[in-house]
């Protein structure tokens, strides 16, 4: 990854890291609570008395979760602009302004879990990124990676009219290439978004050459229990047809 690219992120997160706060709140917007939440506390499982890294904390709504779950936690975030917001919030969580890429404030083997809530889409370097989680985590560790969709970027839906809930998805690119995509403003924010396009197939490539082992993967979309938190049918259909991400859960192999 090049010092320009870096730039480039952490400039964009730091000029969006206002809206950002006003996007996920203290309770996580629409899509992590209906959809994505709960498989991220599934695969998390029992957080109490564990020491526990949420990389790429942005405003730190999960990190204030884990925190009042009993967790003992560490956010890092490349933005210092994200990370100001989250100490505003926050003096009990230890803070750090820190690429994920290098972790280099952290030392080996030092946490029980790691959680990168919507991060791994957003770094320029998968490769890097997922051998400093791996340092960092205790052999037998769990990560839980939940990120965009690789193959269904919301970006590039068209929602048919009617109620089918059918959407047409379009590549203007060569899915199994990697590279760096820019969606426009979406919701209430004012600026393109950069992101950075892999194959599904090639995470998995990545996950396991780096040594972990993928234990559970999953698809996150609302279950009929959460129906009722859906504000109108529009979001119920979107939370029901869509799917906004992946999740999965690696752990460190022990030797
Ligand atoms: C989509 S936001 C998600 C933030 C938070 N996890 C959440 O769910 O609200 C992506 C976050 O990843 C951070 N980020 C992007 N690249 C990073 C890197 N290389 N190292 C650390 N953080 C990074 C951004 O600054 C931003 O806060």
């Amino acid at each position: 990854m090049s010092k320009e690219q870096q730039d480039e992120v952490r400039d964009f997160w730091n000029r969006v890291a206002s809206d950002w706060d006003q996007q996920v709140g203290d309770a996580g917007d629409n899509n992590r609570r209906l959809n994505s939440d709960p498989v991220l506390w599934q695969f998390a499982a029992d957080v109490n008395g564990l020491k526990v890294l949420d990389a790429g904390c942005g405003t730190g709504y999960l990190a204030r979760q884990l925190h009042q779950k009993g967790a003992t936690v560490t956010g890092v975030d490349l933005s210092e602009r994200m990370i100001a917001i989250a100490r505003s919030k926050s003096n009990t969580i230890d803070y750090q302004v820190d690429s994920c890429t290098r972790l280099q404030g952290l030392a080996d083997s030092s946490f029980d879990l790691l959680i990168a809530n919507y991060v791994l889409m957003d770094v320029p370097d998968l490769e890097g990124t997922i051998s400093a989680f791996h340092r960092v985590l205790k052999p037998g560790g769990a990560a839980v990676l939940v990120f965009s969709h690789p193959c269904f970027s919301q970006g590039d839906a068209e929602v048919k009219p009617g109620n089918s809930g059918g959407v047409s998805y379009h590549w203007d690119f060569n899915y199994f290439e990697t590279c760096r995509r820019v969606d426009p403003p979406w919701g209430h924010f004012k600026s393109d978004f950069i992101w950075f396009h892999r194959p599904l197939s090639y995470y998995w490539k990545v996950f396991r050459e780096t040594g972990f082992e993928v234990t559970d993967f999953d698809e996150p979309h609302i279950s009929p229990e959460r129906y009722q938190l859906a504000a109108d049918a529009q979001m119920l259909r979107n939370s029901r047809t869509r799917p906004y991400s992946v999740a999965f859960r690696l752990v460190k192999r022990i030797g």
